[in-house]
């Protein structure tokens, strides 16, 4: 009898594998109606978005690499988005707002750079010690902006989307310079180069600095002189604050 029940078990889960199957290849999957809440769930995991006040995870765990890497969660994070743009790409205004969120290509170039030259990890493990004395200065850093982040955002309540979209650009490029300050004094460029590159390539591509701005002070408050200037629902750039930031020490 427990046999049978367990057989039984199996049936209906291989049932609903390939029901899930069918389903998969005749529609790729219907576009979620909470996509843009996908995007963060499938970023959250990997904690390298700076807008997710990610990257410190980088330099205060010495496996982080490794499990981003060789245990593919950048992998996952890339599957996960790649998945969601598929499923979403029909509605072109949904795709849009899918372009400004993430790019596939730049994570994939992210991951390329964290994971595809060995000898960049080593240097990497070899490092950590550097990197990481700074771990308890740049979550200090990283906790007070991702605050002043969250009071700014309240006060701006529903505005026009064009300034939550600056906050929020702002504040991902202050949580790069968060770690990049730090470091850029004390520890190998090389490390420090490649870090920081990587964590703009999974910046929200809306986000991308203008190339040539006359004044490079500027350079950490982005306007973003693009065509899609047509307003986009703010929700789109709530959606992205994240806990990421709030590192305990
Ligand atoms: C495309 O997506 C938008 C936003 O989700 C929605 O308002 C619109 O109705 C969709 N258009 C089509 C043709 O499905």
């Amino acid at each position: 009898m427990a046999k049978c029940s367990s057989e039984v078990a199996v049936l209906v889960v291989l049932c609903l594998f390939l029901v899930d199957l069918t389903k998969g290849e005749g529609q790729k999957g219907k576009c979620p109606e909470d996509y843009r809440y996908r995007v963060e769930t499938c970023v959250m995991e990997a904690q390298v978005a700076p807008q997710a006040g990610g990257g410190l995870p980088l330099i205060t765990d010495v496996n982080k690499l490794e499990e981003l890497c060789e245990r593919g969660i950048l992998q996952k994070t890339i599957d996960c988005l790649k998945d969601l743009l598929n499923r979403c790409s029909e509605n072109v205004t949904q795709r849009q707002e899918l372009d400004m969120l993430f790019s596939v290509e730049e994570w994939k170039q992210g991951q390329q750079l964290l994971c595809e030259d060995l000898n960049r990890k080593l240097v990497f493990k070899n490092h950590f010690d550097c990197v990481s004395k700074f771990g308890s200065k740049i979550s200090h850093c990283i906790l007070v902006r991702t605050q002043n982040f969250r009071k700014e955002i309240t006060t701006a309540g529903i505005v026009h989307h064009r300034k939550l979209h600056d906050i929020t650009c702002n504040f991902a490029e202050t949580i790069v310079s968060c770690l990049e300050r730090p470091l850029a004094h004390a520890c190998p460029i090389q490390v420090v180069d490649t870090m920081v590159s990587a964590l703009h390539k999974f910046l929200p591509p809306a986000c991308a600095p203008v190339p040539t701005l006359e004044n490079p002070e500027k350079r950490l408050f982005p306007k973003r002189q693009d065509p899609l200037d047509d307003p986009l629902e703010p929700i789109i750039f709530e959606t992205v604050i994240v806990e990421g930031g709030e590192a305990e020490n």
